[in-house]
């Protein structure tokens, strides 16, 4: 059972979270999202770790207040893997983060050897090392820390035509690793970058799996709102609050060019407005 009136906030420092929408809309159709974008603080993969904690709690909190939200989803690896238990501590419904997919990745690997692309913020971060040692000591790990993937999403997404040499070009340093020829895996531990997996995939024809979190975090929010629906309709104390419209929020909404404009509408956030 799903709560028709689910509402879910979508949080991430710029366009990224959006590879996470359509996963959600195909899990919970009925629920309405507010996306939040810090654009104000992008990039977030290379500010230092109290600043990024100190903005989050402040922005995402301004954000549930408004908004009032039945779940939160930080769709941001170099978020998650450091401020998750933060939030749970200052809030009580449930906050989804979005962490590298190491785990499934050692799984499908048959090679053992995986690289995993991520903010440089995320690949330095102790929750990755964290991960590798849980779920992947079996393999080896080819690490590319890289802003600039990040940037050229953003671009893309606002409309700017991307040459192909431009990604190969941010992909280069995991050749410099001897074993990148056995890779056979590749982690997107940052949700701008299934954004652009066609264009990875081409510069990298040798990879046969790519990893992302989005549909196992699409689930995950959806078996949380049928636990939660299910406890209410118990208790017999579900609302019948007027379902929210989809929303984008921005924290820096001076001037959205008509190609980002047309980018969120295609997620269908039609409505755009400052936080
Ligand atoms: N999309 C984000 C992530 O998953 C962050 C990108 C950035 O702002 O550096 O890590």
């Amino acid at each position: 059972m799903q709560a028709s009136n689910d509402h879910i906030l979508v949080f991430d420092s710029g366009v990224g979270g959006l590879s996470i929408i359509g996963h959600l809309r195909q899990q919970l159709p009925q629920a309405s999202i507010c996306y939040l974008a810090d654009n104000a603080m992008h990039p977030y993969g290379l500010l230092d770790e109290s600043v990024l904690i100190n903005r989050v709690l402040e922005v995402v909190a301004k954000a549930i207040a408004q908004q009032q939200p039945d779940i939160v989803v930080i769709a941001c690896n170099s978020a998650s893997t450091l401020v998750l238990p933060h939030l749970r501590a200052q809030f009580s419904m449930p906050i989804v983060g979005v962490v590298p997919a190491i785990k499934p990745a050692a799984l499908h690997s048959e090679s053992k050897v995986i690289g995993l692309l991520a903010t440089p913020g995320t690949i330095a971060r102790d929750y990755t090392d964290e991960l590798i040692n849980d779920f992947a000591i079996d393999c080896d790990v080819i690490r590319l820390g890289t802003n600039k993937l990040v940037q050229l999403v953003e671009q893309k997404l606002a409309g700017e035509k991307i040459a192909l040499a431009a990604y190969q070009q941010v992909l280069e340093p995991f050749a410099q690793h001897p074993l990148w020829p056995q890779a056979d895996t590749v982690v997107l531990a940052c949700t701008h970058f299934p954004l652009v997996k066609n264009e990875l995939a081409t510069a990298l024809p040798h990879i046969k799996y790519w990893i992302d979190s989005g549909e196992a975090i699409a689930r995950r929010v959806l078996q949380l709102r049928q636990t939660a629906a299910t406890e209410a309709s118990t208790q017999k104390s579900q609302t019948s609050a007027t379902p929210a419209g989809d929303i984008a929020l921005l924290t820096e909404n001076g001037s959205v060019p008509d190609n980002l404009r047309q980018t969120f509408k295609n997620y269908g956030f039609e409505q755009i407005n400052g936080l």
